[in-house]
């Protein structure tokens, strides 16, 4: 059994376990991925103020996320086809998340359903729903996610139209793969992965297939993606979803701080400052370099998340010390899922875990919620939006 220390370790063993298409559908960004790099390399601008001589005693991580407790600010982002990286990956991801008291995002491009996912939890969790034009297809959605107990809504607003990664083009990435005999010869490789996938029979868009009109069978599949999407979608819209959903709505995907007003407006419970993990407007500044103007737009009217970028407890430190008040990991998690699993993500939670706290500790904080820009050494303009550092 590999010593994981930190989250790389994690990442090179599952690119090793891992078949090159879906490895690469995670370590990728769109086009020339400057900002996919950025989002982790900014983090790095930022540096941390030692205190020494502080009681570090009685630490504590726990806070709250839209009211809900959390053991640590870090909740699990959806992925869509968590379950092909691992055999029935979005159950064994929510399990671990819900072990360690952290919140867990189902995406709509889950391979695991909803109802699956919430047979093999005991606690809520978060389901995000793309902006797709059929109402109909939405609403059920929403019933799905109401009948398994889910406490919020995460609506994904930043992908109208799909960024372009080159290596799904040419690896052809599908769920279930298409067998080529490059594929084919990729995947018996990957003896453990194959195994696993053999082991069970949740391979498809648990969400989609036999849900969607017309949507009968995975092939049906590509088709209805291409036209689901709103491309016309609008605030009024968006707060049309909220009247829908009739719960909480964390609204995922802001990066401008006119869109962070807007998104307050239409009564988001929380924002989610995100460019989508860099897989999306390739060119865009990273989160964390755009979370403080956003925070001095909306900071006192809406509860502020960030994700992109995260691979570190310290990562996380920085963004709660700027102001966010939660925080989401996507690959990070990912990478301890095809590496070991559901033991995976749990030592993935535990690896951020004492980084945060054994970080806090050397900042002088005991408490999470006592974090703040104190705790920080910024550069010059490093969290103004017009300045290209
Ligand atoms: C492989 C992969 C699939 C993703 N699928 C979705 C998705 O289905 N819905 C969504 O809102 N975001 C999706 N995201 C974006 C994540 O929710 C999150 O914003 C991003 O991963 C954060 O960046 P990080 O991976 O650097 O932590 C995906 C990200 C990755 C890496």
């Amino acid at each position: 059994m590999p010593l994981f220390t930190n989250i790389e370790d994690m990442r090179r063993v599952y690119q090793r376990k891992t078949p090159r298409m879906f490895y690469d559908y995670t370590e990728s960004g769109s086009w020339t991925e400057q900002t996919f790099r950025e989002n982790t390399s900014d983090f790095s601008r930022l540096r941390l103020r030692q205190r020494v001589a502080v009681d570090m005693s009685n630490r504590s991580t726990a806070t709250q996320m839209i009211g809900e407790d959390v053991s640590m600010p870090i909740a699990l982002a959806p992925v869509g086809m968590t379950g092909m990286q691992c055999a029935d990956g979005e159950i064994k991801a929510a399990r671990a998340a819900e072990a360690f008291g952290v919140p867990f995002t189902l995406s709509t491009m889950s391979i695991c359903s909803i109802e699956d996912v919430a047979e093999h939890t005991t606690k809520p969790f978060w389901f995000q729903v793309y902006t797709l034009k059929d109402d109909d297809f939405m609403r059920r959605l929403f019933d799905r996610a109401r009948a398994a107990g889910c406490s919020a809504i995460v609506v994904t607003v930043d992908l109208q139209v799909l960024g372009q990664r080159h290596k799904d083009l040419k690896n052809g990435l599908s769920a279930p793969p298409k067998l080529t005999p490059k594929s084919i010869a990729n995947m018996a490789t990957k003896v453990a992965w194959g195994l696993g996938m053999l082991g069970t029979k949740r391979r498809f868009f648990g969400n989609i297939v036999g849900h969607a009109s017309g949507v009968t069978d995975p092939s049906s599949l590509s088709s209805w993606t291409a036209e689901a999407f709103d491309i016309s979608l609008d605030w009024a819209r968006i707060a049309k979803f909220k009247e829908m959903w009739g719960g909480k709505m964390i609204i995922k995907g802001i990066l401008d701080a006119e869109d962070a007003r807007m998104a307050a407006k239409v009564g988001a419970d929380a924002i989610i400052v995100s460019n989508h993990g860099g897989r999306q407007l390739d060119g865009a500044l990273s989160s964390i370099r755009m979370l403080p103007s956003i925070l001095d737009a909306v900071g006192d009217q809406v509860e502020v998340h960030l994700d992109s970028g995260i691979r570190s407890g310290q990562d996380v430190l920085k963004a709660l010390a700027l102001g966010a008040k939660g925080t989401y990991i996507g690959r990070a998690f990912i990478y301890g899922l095809g590496a070991q699993g559901q033991a995976g993500v749990t030592r993935a939670l535990e690896i951020l875990h004492k980084e945060l706290d054994v970080t806090m500790a050397l900042c002088g904080e005991r408490n999470v919620r006592d974090l703040g820009p104190h705790n920080l050494i910024q550069p010059h303009g490093f969290g103004d939006p017009q300045v290209a550092l």
